[in-house]
């Protein structure tokens, strides 16, 4: 323990308040209540405080302790130990720095990818973005946690990504599309999958791809999925996607408005739309001031 803690048994005097001095101030009060929770005789389990020592290193140790009595003794004395895992804790905040930096380029390297569509596809220019935006807000009024919420985000971001085999000409084509320019629209779904499916997400990228339009009542593609059959986070990109396509100007039409989105929503809502997707959306926009994102 003297080793650990950086003092000389000749010169260092074990009591609460000469540990309290070498604790980092910031541990004090958490050491103290586990010292007090030891000395009358509570179960305590692990304490991980830090260390600064002379030199200004940083050390951290894990403490554990309990309450030793022999029979008719009225005070007892701690027993205890105490173990340097400072190794262990530089490796953990290492791999959290590690883990961050690594999210923080796969969604630059997102950006690219959402970049390189806006140039060969103008007028749609944001959907992606607005697409994922709305579904992370939808996502986190149905309870998504944060990590669930960066899959939407993701899969947001990537859902038209198969967009990439339609003609850019069509894309941006005024008037009416042929049968079979929309079936060739309607590829785009699959496309997206076959790409993102090579990739190892933590999250359903690649089903959120292929299943963004599906409808609940089957009557969607590519598959014709039902209900449940559609994963949550496909049906809640489905419904942002839906209120961002409405709300924003088309080459074929200009832009029908928040308002009729929404109505669209309310009308599919349980038949082309999941219900609780539906219901979280209009409560965003409709009772909690939710704005559409620029
Ligand atoms: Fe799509
Ligand atoms: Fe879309």
């Amino acid at each position: 323990m003297y080793r650990i803690f950086g003092v000389s048994p000749e010169t260092f005097v074990p009591t609460v308040g000469a540990l309290l001095e070498l604790i980092h101030p910031a541990d004090r009060q958490s050491f103290d209540a586990w010292y007090t929770a030891c000395a009358q005789g509570g179960a305590t389990g692990e304490l991980v405080i830090r260390r600064i020592r002379p030199d200004s290193s940083r050390r951290w140790i894990s403490v554990r302790g309990s309450l030793t009595k022999r029979s008719g003794d009225t005070s007892g004395y701690i027993s205890g130990t105490a173990q340097d895992i400072t190794e262990t804790k530089d490796i953990e905040e290492q791999n959290k720095l590690y883990a961050t930096k690594l999210e923080i380029s796969l969604m630059q390297t997102v950006d690219v990818i959402t970049a390189i569509f806006e140039i060969r596809d103008p007028y749609t220019a944001g959907h992606e973005r607005r697409v994922a935006e709305i579904a992370v807000a939808i996502g986190a009024e149905l309870g998504f946690d944060a990590a669930r919420q960066q899959g939407l985000r993701m899969a947001g971001y990537l859902h038209d990504v198969g967009k990439i085999i339609i003609p850019a000409e069509l894309l941006s084509k005024p008037g009416k599309i042929s049968a079979g320019e929309i079936a060739l629209i309607r590829e785009h779904a699959q496309a997206g999958y076959d790409v993102l499916n090579k990739v190892a997400f933590p999250w359903p990228v690649a089903n959120v791809a292929l299943q963004h339009h599906e409808k609940i009542d089957g009557s969607g593609y590519p598959q014709g999925l039902k209900g449940d059959e559609i994963i949550l986070e496909a049906r809640i990109v489905a419904v942002a996607d839906v209120v961002e396509a409405m709300s924003s100007h088309r080459p074929y039409r200009p832009a029908v408005g928040l308002e009729k989105a929404l109505a669209e929503i309310e009308r599919g809502r349980g038949a082309g739309y999941d219900a609780d997707a539906a219901d979280a959306c209009l409560r965003l926009f409709r009772d909690k001031g939710y704005q559409l994102p620029r």
